[in-house]
């Protein structure tokens, strides 16, 4: 099996995007976050750009670039100063390596640089030239490569790589290319480039606009690309670059079909996503693959039967491969018994009378065509309503939920405070609190009430149902405990989305603890 490097380009590529740029003690985290991930390479940043920039570069280079971490760059393009400014952040750096780009492509060529193709190829020849009496290693990117005329593209990769360059990139800068095509003229450079130099690394850049930037970038693998070059989160110039997370479990998924591996530790990429999502601003499409919230999510009656009969029916991926905790099975209206049966159960509740079953079922379709979503409160109110569940949990696993009876919540810009009245069972309880802001107030005052040690680890709210409802959804954890729970909640209020999504992470965290809140009620 081959191994695949990754290169990462989130702090470069990535930061590309309006509005996502990062101060120094930001990039310094997400460039930790990447060495756990465990890339073969970080493009910190482009560092002739700002003294910013510069400076960003030269710390990931000094912090992270160490001798068991992984190769540092940045982005020079085919000029004396901006090598310069690559060479003087990244020479801290164990493994420091500096990229080059340059236009490849006739419009680029004639239209960006007005030059002739002679004279850019020797631009680039002099700048690798230059480079190389730098540092030992130099990426040559051949920009636009897959709009490039195919001779004189071959004729660029031949003369950089005599002037020592140790890698070829082919950029597929506008997202013009087709898997099959690309892979054909990725499997063209690679033998040629094998045959000139076999040490050369041959490594691809894709972008999205046309949705191919991952096929493309796999595609390539399959064709003999060592290298390929990716965001986290597909982040990247317009419609963005190709997914790491999308690559790497693209690969591990279908190792058979790529005979190939990467040495990504999987187990971190949900994190790194939320690190990147949040640092950045940048949302997550919720279908996205692997790190979107509903990739392992199973909301179909058919789905959530077969499931639960054997994960395999309809998963292709362990979601704690990739750091998720598990898949989620969210009950709406199209949940079938086997799903009702089974949520119950973790409820601590068995009913063996198929009437008895067929009465819930009923009762949970009718709450389920109002509500949309349910969760397990709602189910834990519905099982009292019929009569199966006793306050002091006789028969249930020692779990009752916490419910929100009434809040308030004052916001302003100097001392926001929130008030909240909630139950459990037939106990009644009320705390307040200030805050950061309404919902860090909001959020204060439910802790105060479970009295358990928690850690918000992630919170959002969007706006649903043309805008009418607010989905919110929060990820919580004890704080002396890794594992993460999930949960989300609907409300036309968006406080209540919010509050409701946190106590339901708090209830998800009882349920699994036979009730236990390590509080003292
Ligand atoms: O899209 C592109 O061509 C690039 C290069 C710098 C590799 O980002
Ligand atoms: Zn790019």
């Amino acid at each position: 099996m081959r191994k695949i490097l990754i290169f990462d380009t989130t702090l470069r590529d990535g930061e590309q995007v309006p509005g996502a740029k990062l101060g120094l003690r930001q990039k310094l985290e997400v460039a930790r976050q990447l060495k756990n991930l465990n890339v073969d390479y970080i493009e910190a940043g482009f560092s002739a750009s700002s003294v910013g920039d510069f400076n960003a570069v030269k710390a990931i280079a000094e912090t992270v670039g160490t001798e068991d971490g992984p190769i540092i760059t940045a982005l020079a393009r085919a000029v004396k100063s901006d090598i310069d400014a690559v060479y003087n952040s990244v020479k801290y750096a164990a493994k420091p390596l500096i990229h080059i780009v340059l236009g490849a492509s006739d419009v680029h060529v004639s239209k960006k640089f007005g030059k002739s193709k002679e004279e850019i190829l020797q631009m680039g020849v002099d700048a690798v030239k230059y480079a190389k009496s730098l540092l030992p290693d130099v990426q040559y990117s051949t920009e636009d490569a897959s709009r490039a005329d195919f001779e004189y593209l071959w004729k660029t990769i031949e003369a950089v790589v005599k002037a020592g360059a140790t890698i070829i990139n082919i950029p597929d800068t506008v997202g013009y290319a087709v898997p099959e095509q690309f892979g054909e003229l990725v499997a063209k450079i690679n033998y040629r480039l094998k045959n000139l130099n076999p040490n050369v690394i041959l490594s691809v850049h894709c972008h999205n606009d046309t949705g191919l930037a991952t096929a493309n970038t796999l595609a390539a693998v399959k064709n003999g690309a060592d290298k390929v070059e990716c965001t986290i989160n597909g982040i990247g110039e317009r419609a963005g670059n190709a997914a790491l997370e999308e690559i790497v479990m693209g690969i591990k998924c279908r190792a058979d079909y790529y005979d190939a591996y990467t040495d990504i530790v999987t187990t971190e990429i949900k994190k790194t996503s939320r690190l990147v999502s949040n640092l950045m601003g940048l949302d997550v499409q919720v279908n996205k693959a692997i790190v979107g919230d509903n990739a392992f999510a199973h909301s179909s009656g058919i789905h959530q039967d077969g499931l639960l009969k054997s994960r395999d029916v309809y998963e292709i991926i362990r979601p704690q491969d990739v750091g998720v905790e598990d898949m989620e099975i969210v009950l709406t209206a199209r949940s079938g018994k086997h799903a009702l049966k089974n949520a119950i159960k973790e409820l601590g509740i068995i009913i063996d009378d198929e009437e008895v079953m067929k009465k819930v079922h009923e009762k949970f379709l009718e709450l389920a065509d109002i509500k949309k979503e349910v969760y397990y409160h709602d189910l834990y109110e519905l099982l009292k309503r019929e009569g199966l569940i006793d306050y002091g949990n006789e028969n249930g696993n020692g779990f009752t939920p916490y419910e929100i009876v009434t809040f308030q919540v004052i916001s302003n810009d100097i001392f926001p405070t929130a008030t909240v009245k909630m139950k459990r069972g037939d106990q009644i309880f009320t705390q307040s609190a200030n805050g950061d802001g309404p919902i860090d107030a909001l959020y204060s005052a439910i802790k105060n009430v479970v009295n358990m040690d928690l850690k918000l680890l992630e919170y959002k709210v969007n706006s649903v149902s043309q805008g009418k409802e607010a989905l919110g959804k929060a990820n919580v954890r004890l704080a002396y405990e890794g594992k993460v729970y999930s949960a989300r909640a609907m409300d036309t209020d968006i406080i209540k989305a919010s509050a409701l999504a946190y106590i339901n992470g708090i209830n998800k965290i009882l349920l699994e603890n036979n009730g236990n809140n390590n509080g003292d009620h």
